[in-house]
């Protein structure tokens, strides 16, 4: 697809995975004049309609605007600027493009992102190769490809996630982890219904935490906070809308918008970061670098800021034979990585409360809860919160 080259000869930068992270990379590079071959081990169709996050923070939207990515965004894309909150103690909304830094976010499935990334890297004659799943990077810049093949770059970019092999080459050279397992699952539930709030809703419930996500006019994301081993199969149309009615408190606030379950998928939260996205001529970005619990939806615009910056560093060490921006790559990306996981944390401790009634989970509900009213009342903590929740 796109233009073919020996692949036998070393080219400029090879990306390994066709998520946000390496798409918004290869884009940018070839907007730079940097020769770059993407590796992708699914096919197109299924890269193109995996359907996964949805939230650009402002931060994203400039990047993509900035680079002549961002038709789709400005487009289809939906502004987004409130989010509310239910619980025992009744409802309150967060009107959060007024608050903070006043951004919003926009919403723009991800899936239909990814279609405008690929078609305008083919667009600019990038090479992408499905079907091409990379089985070992080595140090000498060579990416070894199932099936025998090897590719060369003077740069490697491991954008190929949590289990791709850019961790592996890592971790094999000594290269730690932090990383922090949430004891926490959400089931993901895609349905073909409108949006049934105007906001992004936040439920706190005894029984778990429930979640409602604009996606698109006629697809919404909902959350069911389960227990970690939980089999989707075991939840039924119903007893999803049974769950959703009542932790959403259908009976005091209103209906939902039903309509078939079009996916539904157990997402453990988990977040860990990598001491180090990089050195020599393998760098990390997007999940590869560092994976965060989707509770502040933070994963997509995290890997939009790191292929930027990682775009610029590449540019310099390829077109100037200048390795200070690559250099300095960690200390550009780590501070912001650890602020969105910092907020990301605080944001899971308001919206998990523990399960049980012994004297500690007691406590955690109590501290849950004065964390919600806090949000409620103190306009200082709201700005905070809009600050953080949609900056990067
Ligand atoms: N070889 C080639 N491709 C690979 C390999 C491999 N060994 N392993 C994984 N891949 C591909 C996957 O198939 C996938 O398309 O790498 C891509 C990684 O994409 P993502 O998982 O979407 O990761 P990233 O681009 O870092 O985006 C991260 O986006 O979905 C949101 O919030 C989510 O945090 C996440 C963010």
């Amino acid at each position: 697809m796109g233009k073919r080259f020996d692949l036998r000869e070393q080219v400029g930068v090879v990306i390994v995975g066709a998520g946000p992270a390496g798409l918004v990379l290869g884009n940018l590079l070839l907007e730079r004049g940097i020769d770059c071959v993407i590796l992708e081990r699914r096919g197109r169709e299924a890269v193109e309609g995996r359907a996964r996050a949805g939230f650009l923070a402002a931060h994203s939207v400039r990047v993509l605007t900035e680079h002549g990515l961002g038709t789709g965004v400005r487009e289809r894309g939906k502004p987004h600027s409130t989010c509310l909150f239910r619980s025992d103690q009744g409802e309150f909304t967060l009107d959060y493009g007024r608050l903070g830094r006043r951004e919003v976010h926009t919403v723009h499935p991800q899936q239909e992102l990814v279609r405008d990334l690929v078609a305008e890297y083919l667009r600019r004659g990038g090479e992408l190769r499905f079907g091409a799943r990379a089985e070992e990077i080595l140090a000498d810049g060579r990416v070894r490809v199932r099936g025998g093949e090897e590719v060369r770059g003077r740069y490697i970019a491991g954008c190929d996630g949590r289990h791709g092999a850019a961790r592996a080459a890592q971790a094999a050279r000594g290269v730690r982890t932090a990383h922090r397992d949430h004891r926490v699952s959400w089931l993901a539930v895609l349905v073909a219904a409108p949006p049934s709030l105007s906001a992004v809703g936040y439920a706190l419930h005894r029984r778990g935490f429930a979640g409602h996500m604009a996606r698109t006019d006629t697809v919404t994301r909902y959350y069911l906070q389960c227990p970690p081993g939980t089999d989707p199969a075991d939840w039924s149309e119903e007893r999803i809308w049974a769950e959703l009615a009542t932790r959403m408190r259908t009976g005091e606030f209103g209906p939902l918008r039903q309509g078939a379950v079009l996916e539904k998928t157990v997402v453990d939260l988990r977040s860990d970061v990598l001491e180090s996205p990089g050195a020599d001529r393998l760098w990390l970005a997007g999940d590869a670098a560092g994976l965060i619990s989707p509770s502040a939806a933070k994963g997509a615009n995290l890997a939009v800021l790191q292929a930027e910056l990682l775009a610029r560093a590449l540019e310099s060490a390829l077109s100037h034979g200048d390795e200070k921006g690559l250099d300095q790559y960690a200390a550009d990306c780590l501070p912001r990585v650890w602020r969105a996981h910092e907020f990301s944390h605080w944001m899971s401790g308001l919206l998990h409360g523990p399960a049980g009634d012994d004297a500690e989970a007691r406590y955690g509900r109590a501290l849950q809860y004065a964390r919600l009213e806090s949000l409620r009342t103190s306009r200082a903590h709201q700005d905070f919160f809009a600050e953080n929740y949609t900056g990067i």
